[in-house]
C-alpha cells in the first residue's frame, strides 16, 4: 500500500503537468482528491489492514494527502497567475524601469490654502476647523439669515434626511440637516465653544445645489476669517485684509471695499483687488472676497455683549483664488484629475 501511496503523488505530479487552466485543475484535482479519487478510495482500504498496521498506514495516508494538496496548491498559484497575465493582455516585463519620475505633489486648492492659513498664521490667528453636516441654526439662523432668505431655498442648499445619525452634530429640536454652504457657520461655533478674544481662520470643504459650469461647483471651497475682540475696527478689518493681499498676490496690490450686504455683517463689503501683474486681469478691479463688522445680532444670538466685544469677519473661495492667481479659467479643472493640469503645480509639500 505504501507504494501505491508514492504512485498517487507521482500521478498527481504527472497529471498536473498537462494542466493549463481551472477546469482542467478542477479534473486533476478529482480523480485524486474526490471522493472518487484514488487516494480517497486508497483510504477506504485501511479496513482490510490489521489493528497494528492501521495507525501507521493512517499516518502516512494523511502524510502524503498534505504532500498532495501542496501539489495542486502550487499548481493553481501558478495558473492564477497566468490567467492575470492574459488577461491583463500583455507580458509584464518586471525588469523595465517605470515609465516616469514624477512623485506626485499637492493640489492646486491644497496650495493655496497652505499659502492663505500661513500668511494669517504670522498675524497671530489660528486655524479651526467644524462639521461640513450642519444644522440650519448654525449655517444660517445663528447668522442672522432669516427663513425666507434666498440662500436657504432648497434650489441653493442641499438638505439631508431628517433621520439622519449624524451624531456629532449638535442638534436644536427638530432641525433639518444641511451641506453647509458656507465656512461661516464656523464663525459660530468658535464663538461658542472657545469666547473671545478670538482670531481664527477656517478653511473647509462647502456644498451647494449649483449646476456645474466654468465657474461653479456643488462641491467647493472657502476660507472663513474672524476677529472678534475689545474696540476692533473698520480699520483693523481694512488693515488685516491690506497685508494678507499683499503677501499673497505681491506688493503692487490696490485694494477697495465696496459696500455690499450680508446677513451677518453690518455694514458689509465686497473686496476689490487691482493690480499690473496679475494674469490676464491685468489693471482692472477684481472681487475678490466679502467681509465686514460682526453684526451686534449674531453677538447676541451666541449670547455676547455687542457692548463688550466687537469683530470682523471675511470669506473667500479658495477656487476663485487659485484662478485668478494662475490665469484658471473653468473650476472643473480641479477636479478632473488629468494629470497634465495637475503637474503643473507639483509643488511638493
Ligand atoms: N459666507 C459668504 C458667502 O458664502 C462669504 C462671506 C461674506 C463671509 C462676508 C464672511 C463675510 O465672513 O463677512 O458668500
Amino acid at each position: 500500500m505504501e507504494k501505491d501511496l508514492q504512485a498517487i503523488v507521482d500521478e498527481a505530479n504527472h497529471l498536473l503537468v498537462s494542466v493549463s487552466n481551472r477546469p482542467e485543475w478542477d479534473n486533476a484535482k478529482a480523480l485524486i482528491l474526490g471522493p472518487n479519487g484514488k487516494l480517497t478510495q486508497l483510504g477506504k482500504g485501511i479496513g482490510k489492514l490489521t489493528k497494528e498496521e492501521r495507525p501507521v498506514f493512517g499516518q502516512k495516508l494523511n502524510h502524503t494527502k498534505k504532500q498532495v494538496e501542496n501539489i495542486f496548491k502550487s499548481s493553481l498559484s501558478l495558473i492564477d497567475e497566468k490567467e492575470d497575465l492574459e488577461s491583463l493582455g500583455a507580458e509584464i516585463d518586471s525588469s523595465l524601469p517605470p515609465s516616469s519620475n514624477f512623485t506626485g505633489g499637492t493640489h492646486p486648492l491644497t496650495n493655496t490654502r497652505r499659502k492663505i492659513v500661513s500668511i494669517f498664521r504670522k498675524i497671530g490667528f489660528t486655524v479651526a476647523e467644524a462639521t461640513e453636516a450642519e444644522t440650519e441654526w448654525f449655517c444660517f439662523d445663528a447668522l442672522n439669515t432669516p427663513e425666507d432668505h434666498p440662500a436657504r431655498d432648497e434650489q441653493d442648499t442641499l438638505f439631508l434626511p431628517r433621520d439622519s445619525k449624524w451624531n456629532n452634530v449638535k442638534q436644536k429640536n427638530d432641525e433639518a440637516y444641511v451641506l453647509r454652504t458656507h465656512t461661516s457657520s464656523v464663525q459660530i461655533r468658535s464663538l461658542i465653544n472657545e469666547k473671545p478674544p478670538l482670531r481664527i481662520i477656517a478653511p473647509g470643504r462647502c456644498f451647494r445645489r449649483d449646476t456645474v459650469d466654468a465657474t461653479h461647483s456643488a462641491n467647493f471651497h472657502q476660507t472663513e476669517g474672524l476677529y472678534v475682540d475689545k474696540n476692533v475696527t473698520l480699520k483693523d478689518l481694512k488693515g488685516v485684509l491690506d497685508f494678507f493681499l499683499k503677501e499673497l498676490f505681491g506688493n503692487q496690490v490696490e485694494t477697495r471695499l465696496r459696500p455690499s450686504f450680508f446677513p451677518f455683517t453690518e455694514p458689509s463689503f465686497e473686496v476689490d483687488l487691482r493690480a499690473p501683474n496679475i494674469g490676464k486681469l491685468s489693471d482692472q478691479w477684481i472681487e475678490i472676497m466679502g467681509c465686514g463688522m460682526v453684526d451686534p445680532k449674531v453677538l447676541k444670538l451666541v449670547e455676547l455683549d455687542p457692548k463688550e466685544w466687537t469683530g470682523f469677519a471675511f470669506g473667500m473661495g479658495i477656487e476663485r483664488i487659485t484662478m485668478i492667481l494662475h490665469g484658471i479659467d473653468d473650476i472643473r479643472h480641479f477636479y478632473n484629475n488629468d494629470l497634465r493640469f495637475l503637474r503643473q503645480f507639483n509643488q511638493s509639500s
